[in-house]
């Protein structure tokens, strides 16, 4: 440690004897080693003389008239501004009880007289440069707890700046998942509109014209054409496309190349065979080109039903951010309706290669809500159909297990890096293509299964990754 002492020296000693000679004899010891030194005969002017200037330190005499040693030291003490001055008793009492007395009361040291000169230069010198010690001390330790009290604050408002831009991220986050949908939705309502203005009139001359085995080709066109465009890559797309026309050409159709485009696009891609007479009749072109604007207003009004469905989502996990309380009731509902209710509704990305196996246990009804969990059926069911590139196998099973029901969705897909479990559950996670996932689905999952007060565990390697849900009876 790197302490700097005062010249101790020059340091400024009260001396207190009754007696004067004694006072006369320590004053002229101390002065001729160049301390300062006030000497005074008693008690009261000693206080008086300590209080107007405080002394580095004081030394005192115990025996005196009206107020003895000990009685000064104490008032010393007792004043907020003598109390750390040091005291060093001087007295011919030599008695140990005397010294504990003066120890109790608050003196540093003891000096019975007569005393050596050296001894009480010593003890003077000493306890002056503990006293110093003493003050660097708490000047450091003031310093200490300064630079401690800045660091706080300092990781205060690091904190408060890190919140800040995770606010901004999520903030940036959601202002792209919002603006995304809202760009389909905008041009999907212009496809809407302009087939609406380039068809609307022309719309009863040409179903009039319509003989009956067009307007059959016609409804065929329209029911093949579906809306799952994520099934395949636009490689696989290229692939089919080339296959169609292919199959187009061996059966003589002339614009091969033209009509493969035009049913890739309504994803029709296969039963071509069935389509080859329809593409022989003298106005198959216009019944096909008008078959291909009403796929294309079906494919705009789907894009915008998901599209929908997307920003509701991160609406959805806006609110539970803001710990906003929707104020809707639990009610008794059966999970399995609502397990039912999502693979309904994902009929069409489940009939393309997805098998459902289902072990259904017996589930009481419970206290819930089931909007709510359902977009947990949802999440979970999506999910695992993108991990199996929407071929494999989902799994269901359900049960009551004590007071919990317990349901498990497993899929054979490809599973979950170790290192990526701890993530997933983070708000705009996402291993997915922009796009494809937000990254929200299994935030907004553990959000409701916490307000159900139950709990999701999650298993995975390669080929297996179960996702289970308990959720208590109450
Ligand atoms: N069944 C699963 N198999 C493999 N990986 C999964 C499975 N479920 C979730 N994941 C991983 O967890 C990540 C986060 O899932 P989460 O549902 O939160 O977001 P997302 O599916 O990417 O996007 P969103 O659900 O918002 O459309 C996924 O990107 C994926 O990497
Ligand atoms: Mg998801």
């Amino acid at each position: 440690m790197n302490l700097t002492l005062p010249n101790t020296n020059r340091a400024n000693i009260l001396v207190v004897d009754d007696t004067p000679q004694n006072l006369r004899l320590l004053a002229g010891i101390l002065s001729d080693k160049g301390y300062q030194v006030r000497p005074v005969p008693n008690g009261k002017l000693a206080l008086s003389a300590a209080q107007k200037m405080p002394p580095d330190i004081v030394l005192l005499d115990i025996m005196m008239p009206d107020m003895d040693g000990y009685e000064v030291c104490q008032r010393l003490k007792d004043s907020e501004v003598t109390k750390d001055i040091p005291v060093i008793f001087i007295s011919a009492i030599n008695d140990v009880m005397d010294k504990v007395k003066a120890f109790a009361v608050g003196g540093v040291d003891f000096i019975t007289k007569p005393f050596q000169v050296e001894e009480v230069l010593a003890r003077i010198e000493t306890h002056l440069k503990i006293c110093s010690l003493q003050q660097s001390l708490q000047e450091k330790n003031q310093d200490l707890a300064t630079a401690i009290y800045q660091l706080q604050a300092t990781q205060e408002h690091l904190i408060q700046s890190e919140k800040m831009a995770a606010l901004g991220q999520l903030i940036a986050g959601i202002a792209h998942e919002i603006n995304t949908p809202l760009g389909i939705i905008g041009s999907s309502i212009d496809n809407i509109s302009n087939f609406w203005d380039e068809n609307l009139e022309k719309m009863p001359q040409f179903f009039q014209q319509l003989s009956e085995e067009s307007q059959a080709c016609f409804l065929a066109l329209l029911h093949r054409s579906t809306n799952h465009e994520t099934l395949f890559t636009s490689r696989e797309k290229r692939k089919i496309k080339q296959q169609l026309r292919n199959e187009l050409m061996a059966g003589g159709i002339e614009n091969a190349e033209e009509i493969a485009d035009s049913l890739v696009d309504m994803e029709i891609y296969d039963r071509i065979e069935e389509l080859l007479p329809f593409f022989k009749l003298p106005d198959w072109e216009v019944v096909f080109n008008t078959a291909y604007q009403f796929a294309s207003f079906k494919k705009s009004i789907s894009l915008i039903q998901r599209a929908t469905a997307k920003s509701g989502k991160v609406v959805f996990a806006l609110k539970s951010y803001a710990h906003f309380d929707s104020k809707q009731e639990k009610v008794q509902a059966n999970l399995h309706d609502g397990i039912e209710m999502v693979l309904t509704l994902y009929q069409n990305q489940l009939k393309h290669g997805i098998e459902v196996v289902k072990n259904y246990g017996d589930l009481p009804k419970i206290m819930c809500y089931p909007d709510d969990l359902n977009q947990v059926w949802t999440n979970l069911i999506h999910n695992a159909l993108q991990a199996m590139d929407y071929k494999g196998i989902l799994t269901i099973e359900t049960k009551q297990q004590e007071s919990d029901l317990v349901l498990k969705f497993t899929d054979d897909g490809k599973g979950i890096p170790p290192e990526v479990i701890p993530k997933i559950f983070h708000p705009f996670f996402t291993t997915k293509s922009a796009g494809e996932g937000s990254g929200l689905g299994l935030d907004i999952v553990r959000k409701i299964v916490d307000k159900h007060e139950g709990t999701i565990a999650v298993e995975s390697v390669p080929g297996q990754t179960s996702f289970t849900v308990s959720l208590p009876i109450y």
